[in-house]
């Protein structure tokens, strides 16, 4: 449990900051009940990535992907924006936090209400033709696998191993990255390229970058100034109030 000294430390860093914006990873929809990709329980302990969720096993078995993404998919279907998510809303709506660069593929940040959100490996609310284009919404999937019109296979818009990360959504992150003076970087092991050199372009350009996750990660101490260590769902509503006080005193 973080104490109070660090929470304020984070709020006086927020509250004095003039660009502040948000990294995030599976970890701050674990509390959605959304399983996180590494570590213990992760989607990884139980499907090899490179067998389930590399592009070229989807094009030439999609069956088996479909077995881990329908897994998956359902999950995100039901869940629901966590405190941490809605603080984040919050710190938006305070006019405190200018965007979220997401690795998260459930869409919670948009329905916790964040309306500048980057969606870094796409966003499973769609599916997408893998031949003509089409997007379809995720709500009227019915058959696994599923197919376009045109019959050929539908893939979540999502990001797969050996797929490269949408043009538009690549520039905007490391352009944000590159300007912003604050980063906050919750719930990620912060291992995958090129996802976890964001924080890097952050810290070379002069930003804070704050952490804030279970357990130290590789990039703890070396690119962030510090880490807030606990549960996503209970630092930040915390950090939020915290940055409320700061804010009224000044
Ligand atoms: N609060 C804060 N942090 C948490 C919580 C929590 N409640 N629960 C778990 N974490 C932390 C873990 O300690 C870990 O560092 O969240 C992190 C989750 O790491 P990963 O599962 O590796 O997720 P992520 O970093 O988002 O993965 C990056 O890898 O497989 C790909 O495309 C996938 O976008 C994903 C990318």
């Amino acid at each position: 449990m973080p104490t109070e000294e660090t929470i304020k430390r984070a709020a006086r860093d927020i509250a004095k900051a003039k660009r502040v914006i948000a990294f995030t990873g599976a970890g701050i929809s674990v509390e959605s009940e959304i399983a996180p990709f590494r570590g213990k329980g992760g989607l990884w302990e139980r499907y090899n990535p490179e067998e389930y969720a590399h592009i070229s096993t989807f094009r030439n078995n999609p069956e088996k992907s479909w077995q881990m993404l329908a897994e998956m998919l359902e999950h995100i279907k039901k869940a629901k924006p966590n405190p941490a998510h809605l603080a984040l809303a919050e710190l938006e709506k305070m006019r405190k936090l200018r965007c979220i660069i997401t690795q998260n593929v459930d869409n919670l940040h948009q329905k916790a209400g964040n309306t500048s959100v980057i969606d870094f490996h796409g966003n499973a609310r769609w599916l997408v033709c893998l031949e003509c284009d089409r997007k379809y919404k995720l709500d009227d999937l019915e058959e696994i696998p599923p197919r376009c019109e045109c019959r050929a296979l539908l893939k979540p818009d999502v990001v797969f191993f050996g797929e490269p990360i949408p043009i538009d959504a690549l520039r905007r992150s490391q352009e944000e990255a590159g300007k912003c003076d604050l980063m906050l970087v919750i719930g990620t092991s912060a291992v995958i390229q090129p996802a976890a050199s964001l924080p890097i372009i952050a810290k070379r350009a002069g930003a804070t970058v704050i952490e804030i996750n279970l357990e130290p990660t590789p990039i703890t101490g070396i690119v962030s100034d510090y880490l807030i260590e606990g549960k996503a769902g209970e630092v930040l509503p915390r950090v939020v109030e915290a940055v409320k006080k700061v804010g009224i005193r000044e």
